[in-house]
């Protein structure tokens, strides 16, 4: 049945294109005129939630396919999430929630932005994968490779933890050394080697690494503090000649937001140039987000690798690692590093990446000001509204990626981000809930704003927090 539905619609979609589309979202408008009649959009009933939650739980570890989802770091009950558009989302039980995840980063254009659904449309209605190239790749190549100035060549993957795991195994392959070098509190994905002081989920969990790695795998891993470039010149001492990389995510999103400071980043640059070890920066997260050229453009560094992922595949499954054509010709099948991957490169992801990389940079000139200037008044906004309750709340900001720490701060490295009242932040984040906001469920995870918030979700979230502050202290 559902097959025969995908034919017809695939067939009128080529013959009649909008035709297809009025059908489509006519028929969508009705079924929410349907189930908005039945059901009251303002409740917050949780049953459904709570039934799928249980299903799940029998089926799947903590019901979840990421730790983060389970709501273990703030209470209450994980929402199933039934449908998105533009900057709200709707969960199971019909509440309505402005939200502030984005897919954790993915969203920048929002919700079901139609020339991403239109893309992923077109492109499944010629099928979902080949396992041969298709068209669609090199034109993500040449828009990706178009915004960053040192990347001649990239290679797609399904998944950040893909994309940084193979950069690092290229660094090795180019410096044919062995030691790697990451800082406390940066996530790079769940890899062996990189799961050491790794922030967020692993932090949210209150576990120091993960069960299940040999120390032996991480023997060639050196964790350093962020921020602070002597720990940085005592290591490579240490370590002469042997330390093939440095990972970084120029800012920080897995403890939360947390920029690199004053000179911290051109420090990493000068000293990686001069002991010739290759920086990697970590963009899958700040890449096409803080900037359209990423946090390489805002800080004017060329790293020597880029990794990417989420904004570059506009929701669907997708990681990427690239740089100079030097480093990028030694991976398979013109070098001796080897990396491979079944769905790389999927056409359904490579088209939905293109239409959201394609709209950021023909609309960059006002998207990025524009989430700018939301940001700046949601984040002052709710800080403000911290102050008038008497919570102790900082912020940190870079564009439309941000974070509020339940400390009087600064934070600028993991040992100052868990200085967090995290009991207060889970307070804060139920009674954001409640008022029909969600947040990240975790005090060390960044949020984010879209393209598709508007003014009045901003108004609604700092009239939210006012109130949410109020319980906090209760
Ligand atoms: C900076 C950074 N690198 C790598 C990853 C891993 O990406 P993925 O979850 O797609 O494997 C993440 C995920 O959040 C990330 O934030």
């Amino acid at each position: 049945m559902i097959f025969q539905s995908l034919k017809v619609g695939c067939y009128i979609y080529r013959w009649h294109r909008k035709l297809r589309s009025i059908g489509f979202s006519l028929t969508l408008t009705l079924s929410r005129i349907r189930k908005e009649l039945m059901e009251p959009t303002t409740s917050r009933k949780v049953e459904q939630s709570q039934r799928l939650q249980k299903r799940a739980a029998a089926l799947i570890p903590g019901g979840v396919n990421s730790p983060v989802r389970a709501f273990g770091a703030v209470g209450g009950e994980p929402r199933f999430i039934v449908r998105g558009k533009g900057s709200r989302i709707w969960d199971a039980d019909e509440n309505e929630l402005i939200d502030y995840v984005g897919s954790w980063g993915p969203l920048i254009l929002g919700h079901a932005a139609p020339d991403v659904l239109d893309a992923i449309l077109a492109a499944v209605c010629n099928g979902t994968s080949f396992g041969a190239s298709t068209p669609v790749e090199a034109d993500l190549a040449e828009l990706v490779i178009s915004a960053f100035p040192n990347l001649q060549k990239i290679r797609f993957v399904s998944s950040g933890t893909e994309a940084t795991m193979s950069a690092i195994r290229l660094a090795r392959a180019y410096t044919k050394r062995k030691y790697i070098m990451k800082f406390e509190g940066c996530y790079h994905g769940h890899a062996d080697a990189l799961l050491v002081k790794a922030g967020s989920g692993v932090a949210t969990l209150g576990i120091p690494g993960s069960a299940g790695i040999p120390e032996e795998f991480i023997q060639f891993t050196v964790a350093l503090p962020f921020n602070d470039l002597s720990a940085v010149e005592h290591a490579f001492q240490k370590f002469k000649h042997q330390i093939a990389c440095v990972i970084v995510e120029p800012v920080v999103g897995n403890m939360g937001c947390v920029p690199g400071a004053g000179d911290y980043l051109v420090g990493l640059r000068l000293i990686t140039e001069r002991e010739r070890t290759v920086l990697i920066f970590d963009e899958v997260m700040t890449g096409f987000r803080v900037a359209f050229g990423g946090a390489q453009e805002v800080y004017n560094i060329r790293p020597d690798l880029t990794t990417m992922g989420k904004i570059i595949g506009g929701g669907l499954p997708v990681g990427a690692y690239g740089g100079p054509s030097e480093i990028m010709d030694l991976v398979a099948p013109l070098g001796p590093m080897y990396q491979a991957g079944t769905l790389a490169g999927n056409p359904l992801a490579m088209a939905a990446g293109f239409a959201t990389v394609k709209h950021l940079r023909d609309h960059k000139d006002e998207i990025y000001p524009r989430l700018e200037k939301l940001s700046g008044e949601l984040v002052e906004g709710v800080t403000a509204a911290a102050k008038d309750a008497g919570v102790a709340v900082c912020h940190n900001r870079v564009g439309s990626m941000f974070t509020w720490f339940f400390t009087s701060g600064p934070v600028t490295d993991w040992d100052s981000a868990s200085k967090s009242d995290t009991a207060a932040f889970a307070r804060f984040f139920r009674a954001m809930l409640d008022n029909g906001i969600y947040l990240p469920p975790s005090q060390y995870e960044a949020a984010f704003l879209s393209a598709a918030h508007s003014q009045e979700d901003v108004r609604q979230t700092v009239a939210a927090a006012k109130q949410a502050f109020a319980a906090v202290k209760a």
